[in-house]
């Protein structure tokens, strides 16, 4: 199999030397930047963007072609992750290693720097000269729709509904691909789109992009149990303390990782449908299955 590690460490400074020089390049208050880059730089592990190169390489094109698309995703989901952490919201203190960004910056700048995430995200695609116009208008309609009200929004509020609540495992699924899906898929269908898949591939690479941000939630379900702080950057136990239905919860431990191993499976065997090898997207699959961070 790739080795998947290797291939994160030589694009990974890439992608951190790009999204430096957005963030640089944007006029804005000091304190509100400096609440940015505190979050964007507290040490998240780039799964998204690192995603998006891959299934951009899948069609032979450099990873290079993804940069903006990769900061616009990680500028969002860096914004989800500090709204998620508020007081109002799962109320935890550490994300990423760190004191989350309400704890250092205050409530009111923390969800105002989530704000300035979120809509610098689309200014960076529309501005961007990697794209043609019509590439830059479809990035951004599949962006807004993964993270919008029909995406990782309405996810987040499914949750929240949900919880107290015993809910069914629909009902979880639903939450899991909304809150969390959405966006992985994006990574993978915005290399597709910039890469130039068929619409055949597009229908594959969605099956395999929906299996794997399930596996990637149950997991991120199991390590808040199973997982260590250290490990983990943020509190073990916070899903259960805020009493939220979970994989574990619902499935028992052996249930949850057994769903894990078929959304494993689920993905790898669309992949084999594709018509072209997909070592990385394999790798990337195996390594969201198995993560231990
Ligand atoms: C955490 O995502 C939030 C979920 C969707 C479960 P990651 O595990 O990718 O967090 P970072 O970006 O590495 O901090
Ligand atoms: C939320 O899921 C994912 C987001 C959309 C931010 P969690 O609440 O489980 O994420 P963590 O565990 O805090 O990262
Ligand atoms: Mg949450
Ligand atoms: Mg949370
Ligand atoms: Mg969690």
């Amino acid at each position: 199999m790739t080795n998947i590690k290797t291939y994160i460490e030589e694009k990974l400074p890439l992608f951190e030397a790009h999204m430096m020089e957005r963030i640089d390049a944007l006029q804005a208050p000091g304190s509100l930047k400096e609440a940015m880059i505190y979050s964007l730089k507290a040490g998240g592990k780039r799964i998204r963007p690192m995603l998006l190169f891959a299934a951009l390489e899948t069609y032979g094109k450099k990873a290079d072609a993804g940069l903006d698309a990769a900061c616009a995703l990680e500028m969002i989901h860096t914004y989800s992750l500090i709204h998620d952490d508020l007081p109002a919201m799962d109320d935890d203190d550490l994300r990423r290693g760190k004191p989350t960004n309400h704890k250092v910056f205050g409530e009111a700048t923390a969800i105002l720097a989530g704000d300035a995430l979120l809509t610098y995200a689309f200014e960076v695609i529309a501005r961007s000269e990697a794209y043609s116009p019509e590439q830059a208008v479809e990035l951004i309609r599949m962006l807004s729709f993964a993270a919008g009200p029909a995406g990782m929004v309405g996810g987040q509020v499914a949750d929240m509904e949900g919880e107290q609540k015993k809910l069914s495992l629909g009902e979880l699924e639903y939450i899991h691909h909304h809150k969390t899906g959405r966006l992985l898929a994006f990574s993978v269908m915005a290399g597709a789109l910039i890469g130039g898949a068929d619409e055949m591939e597009k229908a594959l690479l969605e099956t395999y992009a929906c299996h794997i941000g399930l596996a990637f939630q149950i997991r991120d379900d199991i390590l808040d149990i199973e997982g260590t702080e250290e490990e983990i950057g943020k509190p073990v136990g916070s899903d259960e303390s805020n009493d939220k239905s979970t994989y574990p919860s619902l499935l028992t431990m052996a249930g949850a990782k057994k769903k894990l191993e078929e959304e494993l499976q689920g993905a790898q065997s669309a992949l084999a449908s594709l018509k072209r090898p997909a070592p990385l997207l394999e790798a990337f699959a195996d390594l969201i299955a198995k993560r231990t961070s």
